[in-house]
């Protein structure tokens, strides 16, 4: 028996999906929960929209993320796609099990002071201006500087041209400069490795030390092993965070009455749990900074509404929709930074949930408050459907986030 045809969604909700995806989303909850994005020469890529299916999918032994199961797909810089996010058990279990310990919500949590620290500089030199862009003058430089500090990266390339590195090498462009790019990343992963070998019993204290050394001495993991995996922390390590803080600053600016809910005495990470740990988990329900899960493509044919999912098609699990069901959550549309309970998959669901989630947490716990309290009473310095988003495959980030003292 044949499918039944999908319908397509609307051309004018497509043409905002990067600005604004919730009435796409909203759209193929409800008429194409399992939906094909066919195009020639490319593999078929396959959008779950529904919150039971996408967490349903995300533990599903039938989907692979092995992207060499998809003929001809490449899905990201030559050379550094062999970490955890693109890989089956046991490479997974493997290469998870050598980057958690640095994870572990107890070595996370004395973090605190750094990260408060860290945020209160940036913010030192951000209140002597009106006019501040949030992301360029806080968001990015914090959560590149905490990845920075778990890893080991020198002070020396903790900056915004090793930024702008690694971001250029998940920025839709040209050939040309994707292959500069890459040029670009591997000689950087080349400095920052030797750095390692070299500092001979120095390494080891840090993430990558330790990983260099679990490829030297016991061969735990392989070169190519150990670029990717430095490569995906550098990378995740800052950009989701970054877009956690962006994306829940905007969604609070656009709020009041629940920013002001946030600026109450009794916020704060040290306090248990209170408003700022509720509102850091809305916040990441809300406009969730990883947007789709990452590669997953169909290791056996699959059965979803009526539509055939063949062996070696892509499943793109959308969590950012997913997130906004009204199914599963009331009101999903409306902010609500008190909301309990929040079972949101913003950090992914079961085998690959994000080995960085207490750090982002806490991030996000620190960040936020200090935001609203020094920065002041601001409002956006653009109309909201003027502000820049990144047009990236899986993230949901703005570009910049400028606002304006009132
Ligand atoms: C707000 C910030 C963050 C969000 C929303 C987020 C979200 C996610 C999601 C949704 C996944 C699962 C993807 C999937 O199953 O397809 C994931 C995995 C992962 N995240 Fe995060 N993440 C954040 C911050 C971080 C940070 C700070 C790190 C630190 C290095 C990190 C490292 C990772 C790694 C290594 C994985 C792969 C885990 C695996 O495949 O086993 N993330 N993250």
């Amino acid at each position: 028996m044949s499918a039944p045809a999908v319908p397509s969604p609307p051309p004018e909700l497509l043409a905002v999906r990067v600005q604004d995806p919730y009435p796409l989303f909203a759209w193929l909850r409800e008429h194409a929960p399992a939906h094909p994005d066919r195009r020639d020469g490319r593999p078929t890529v396959w959008q779950i929209s529904r919150y039971d299916d996408v967490r349903a999918l995300l533990t599903d032994g039938r989907l692979s993320k092995d992207p060499g199961r998809v003929p001809g797909y490449v899905p990201g810089p030559a050379g550094l796609n062999r970490h955890l996010v693109h890989a089956d058990p046991p490479d997974h279990t493997r290469l998870r099990t050598l980057v958690n310990a640095a994870f572990v919500p107890r070595r996370i949590a004395q973090l605190e002071p750094f990260i408060a620290d860290v945020a209160n500089r940036l913010l030192d030199r951000v209140e002597q201006h009106t006019h501040v862009d949030v992301i360029a003058a806080f968001a990015a430089p914090l959560t590149f500087r905490m990845i920075c500090a778990i890893l080991g990266v020198p002070r020396e390339l903790d900056n915004a041209a090793t930024r702008d590195t690694l971001m250029a090498t998940i920025a839709p462009a040209p050939a040309v400069d994707a292959a500069r790019s890459e040029g670009d990343l591997h000689a950087l992963l080349d400095v920052l490795i030797a750095g390692k070998r070299a500092g001979g019993e120095r390494s080891g204290v840090d993430l990558l030390g330790a990983l260099v050394q679990a490829s030297d001495d016991s061969g735990a993991m392989s070169e190519e092993e150990l670029r990717s995996t430095a490569y995906l922390l550098l990378l995740v390590g800052h950009d989701t965070t970054m877009n956690l803080i962006g994306n829940g600053l905007l969604a609070l600016l656009r709020n009041p009455g629940q920013a002001a809910r946030l600026t109450g005495p009794e916020s704060g990470p040290e306090s248990g749990p209170s408003p700022v740990g509720t509102a850091v988990e809305e916040l990441l329900r809300y406009d969730s900074p990883v947007r789709d899960a990452t590669f997953r493509c169909a290791a056996q044919p699959i059965r979803l509404h009526g539509q055939l999912i063949g062996e070696g098609d892509i499943v793109s699990l959308l969590i950012g929709s997913a997130n906004r069901d009204e199914t599963r959550f009331t009101d999903a549309d409306r902010l609500d930074v008190g909301r309990t309970p929040n079972d949101h998959l913003a950090f992914g669901y079961g085998p690959h949930f994000c080995i960085g989630a207490a750090l982002a947490r806490l991030e996000g716990a620190v960040a936020f408050p200090l935001l609203l309290r020094r920065l002041g009473p601001v409002h956006l310095a653009k109309p909201v459907d003027e502000l820049p988003w990144r047009p990236a495959r899986v993230m949901r980030g703005l570009a910049a986030l400028p606002v304006v003292g009132t």
